[in-house]
This record gives structure tokens, C-alpha cells and sequence, in this order.
């Protein structure tokens, strides 16, 4: 029946097996808008996120009571059912604290935790105003991309006058496996993506990595931290690098995704391994080398990005890349990798324009919504 629940101790479109589709949506709450504003939100959100993961119509559907009234459905996922549709909802630090960081809009700023740091400048970050940061973000993952822009069509509709879509993305074919279940995809360069993810069958590395544990504010417990980076890939350079050179820069061999130093996908690396050159077999800079827990005292991410394409320049190039989500139980835990990344071979034909930081609440339980613990 392709549904994935929406209640549960977490919220779903994290360990959920990669759907290949993503729209993913920020929002920023409205000029002057009040706490009562934001719980009617969250409440109308979680009414609306029920449904539409189980295909249902929202409201009285396509065919209002009243035919000069809109329809309270869009209707273009009409008879295309759940369709594995996932929606996450993620909280931005402005939220807590306003703009500037020095209010309290919605009387939540007690709440904070103090992992909730906004992200700092890495170098080669290029950031663009517009596809960063927001109050509150929301991933639709699900198999068909219309059922996804569908979801995040409504829920902006929804939010009319508390809250406004500020920048959204549509990925396409996932770049992540989160199940041994699944195979392993590509990204746009052609590699292998995903191999050392952290997999939902991995119940004791999720609680140490992925979940907020029992110390963080109740709405939190049970929840994660999201990270998004929209990251452009020059393809055309890319594309007119050696195969040699391509392997370098990851450690991995393309055509398997097996570590340079041997073996088969599923191996671990030899960092050690030399080649009979003596140079080693995994570049000092290569790009596995350098986010490999061995080269971060153990820190590992749940990584669940998207590839995208975004039309094409004047140039005739590609406006393609990887929309980069991950999910950590602290955002210093991307920190950490993303400092690791400074040397990293493939810095050369990649930018970073996009980034928000978002936490995001444990699962709902029927009855609830969203983060209602926030308003205790
Ligand atoms: C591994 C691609 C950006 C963190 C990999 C692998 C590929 C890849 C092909 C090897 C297979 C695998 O284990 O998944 C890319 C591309 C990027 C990118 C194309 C940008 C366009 C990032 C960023 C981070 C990151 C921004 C985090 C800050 C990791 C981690 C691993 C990995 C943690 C696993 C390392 C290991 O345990 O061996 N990436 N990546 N990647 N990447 Fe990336």
C-alpha cells in the first residue's frame, strides 16, 4: 500500500529506506506572527502530514460542501496513493531567538538547546542568502515526485498568514542508501554514494549518532539534527578528468565503489595500504579518507542527500549537483567533517550555495502534534 506511518517514537523520512524523490521546503514565520500563531501551525501541519502520508484527500477533499469555495485538496495527487510519502519537519534557530537573535517571538527561547549553535563559515563556502536557512524546513520524500510537491504545495497553503515558503529544492534519485535492503545509488559524478552510510538495521550506532538522547528538552528527545547543503558539482571539469584522477580524489574505484586499497564495496579502507609506487593507495587528501570516522574520533553522520538539476547557465553548463542532507545527534558532528573536508580533493569541482541547520522534534504519537512539548 506504499504507506509509511506517520506517528512513531521518531519521525519517519530518516532511517525510512531513501525514497528516490525529494522536494524539500523552508519557511519563515510571518511579520508580527504569535505563539498561538505557531501552535495552530503545528497542529494544522500534523492534521494535514497524517493525512497525506496515508494518500488521503486533505479536508473535504477535491469537492467542497460549497463549489464557489476552493477546494480544500490541490488535487493533483489525486488517485496516486501514499507513494512511500515521508514528511519531516525541522526547527531553525531564528525561531527560538528571532532574527537578530536577541528576541523571543514565540516565548520558546528557554527551550534551546545549547548543542543549537547556528553552523559556522567553512572555507569555499559560497552561500547564497536565498537557499539558506529558514524558521522551519520540511522534507517530502516519497516515490513519485508530484506526490511530493504535492505535500509541500498544501502545507504552504496551510500555512497562509502564520507562515511563507521562502526557498525550496526538488532532488531527484537519491544519493544514499539507509537500509541494507537497498542498493547502492550514484551521485551525478558517478560514484557510488552512500556505501558507509549509517543503516537503519544499525539500532546502536543510531542512538549514538543519529537520536537526541534523554538529556536534551523533552520535545527534542528522539529527534536529530538536520543539516542541508545544496552543493553545485562543476560537471563539465569533471567530466574531462582521467578516470585515474576521479578515483584519486574519492579513494574509491567507480565502477564497484571499492576502496582503493582493495577489496570489495562493503570493505573497510586501508589507510596504511601503499601503492607499489609507495605513494598510498588512498590519496592523504582523498575524500573518504577525510570524513572516515578514523579521521574524526569516531564521528559518523546519517547522510540522505539527493541529486538535482537546476536547468543549465548561459554557458551551457549544467546547474547540477547534490542537495546534502544529513541527520547527527549534534550539529557539530557535521561540523567536525565538513573542518575535516578542508583539504579535500574534491573541493576542486564542488561549491557549497545553500546551508540550513534545522532540529528537528521526536515523533509524533496520535493524539499529539508536532513538538507539542515545546509549549508545555
Ligand atoms: C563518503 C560523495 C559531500 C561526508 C562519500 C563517498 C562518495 C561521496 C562517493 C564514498 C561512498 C560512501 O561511503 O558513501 C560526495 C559528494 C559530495 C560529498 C559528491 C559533494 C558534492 C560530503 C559532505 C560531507 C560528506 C559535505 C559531510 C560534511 C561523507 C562521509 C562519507 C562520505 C561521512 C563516508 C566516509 C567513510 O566512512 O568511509 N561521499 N560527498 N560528504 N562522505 Fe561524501
Amino acid at each position: 500500500d506504499g504507506i509509511v506511518t506517520f506517528y512513531g517514537a521518531h519521525q519517519a523520512g530518516i532511517t525510512t529506506p531513501a525514497q528516490d524523490r525529494l522536494h524539500f521546503a523552508s519557511f519563515r514565520m510571518v511579520e508580527g506572527a504569535t505563539r498561538d500563531d505557531l501552535i495552530a501551525l503545528f497542529k494544522d501541519w500534523t492534521a494535514a502530514a497524517a493525512k497525506l502520508t496515508r494518500g488521503e484527500e486533505l479536508g473535504s477533499g477535491l469537492e467542497p460542501d460549497n463549489s464557489y469555495l476552493p477546494p480544500d485538496d490541490t488535487g493533483e495527487a489525486e488517485g496516486l496513493h501514499a507513494g512511500h510519502l515521508t514528511l519531516t519537519f525541522g526547527l531553525g534557530h531564528a525561531l527560538f531567538v528571532g532574527e537578530d537573535g536577541t528576541t523571543d517571538p514565540f516565548g520558546i527561547k528557554h527551550q534551546l538547546p545549547k548543542q543549537f549553535e547556528p553552523l559556522p563559515n567553512f572555507a569555499f563556502d559560497l552561500l547564497e542568502g536565498t537557499q539558506s536557512g529558514g524558521d522551519l524546513c520540511v522534507q517530502a520524500c516519497a516515490d513519485d515526485p508530484q506526490i511530493a510537491v504535492h505535500a509541500i504545495r498544501n502545507l504552504s497553503r496551510i500555512a497562509i498568514g502564520r507562515a511563507h515558503l521562502v526557498w525550496s529544492q526538488l532532488g531527484f534519485g537519491r544519493t544514499s542508501s539507509t537500509s541494507r535492503s537497498q542498493d547502492t545509488p550514484r551521485n551525478l559524478f558517478g560514484f557510488k554514494d552512500g556505501t558507509m552510510n549509517i543503516m537503519s538495521e544499525e539500532t546502536k550506532a543510531l542512538s549514538q549518532h543519529v537520536w537526541v538522547g534523554d538529556n536534551a528538552p523533552e520535545w527534542l528527545r528522539g529527534g536529530s539534527y538536520l543539516v542541508a547543503r545544496k552543493i553545485l558539482m562543476t560537471l563539465e571539469s569533471w567530466d574531462r578528468s582521467s578516470l585515474r584522477e576521479q578515483e584519486r580524489v574519492f579513494g574509491r574505484t567507480k565502477r564497484s565503489g571499492a576502496p582503493l586499497s582493495g577489496g570489495a564495496e562493503f570493505d573497510q579502507p586501508d589507510f596504511s595500504a601503499q601503492q607499489q609506487s609507495g605513494d598510498p593507495a588512498i590519496d592523504v587528501a582523498a575524500h573518504v579518507r577525510l570524513a572516515h570516522p578514523d579521521n574524526n574520533e569516531g564521528t559518523r553522520i546519517l547522510r540522505r542527500g539527493y541529486n538535482f538539476v537546476d536547468g543549465s547557465n548561459p554557458l551551457g553548463q549544467m546547474g547540477g549537483g547534490l542537495f546534502f542532507i544529513s541527520f547527527q545527534s549534534d550539529p557539530a558532528a557535521f561540523v567536525r567533517v565538513q573542518k575535516s573536508l578542508k583539504p579535500d580533493l574534491l573541493n576542486e569541482y564542488i561549491r557549497h550555495v545553500g546551508s540550513g541547520l534545522w532540529a528537528v522534534p521526536g515523533g509524533v504519537k496520535k493524539g499529539e502534534f508536532l513538538a507539542q512539548a515545546l509549549f508545555e
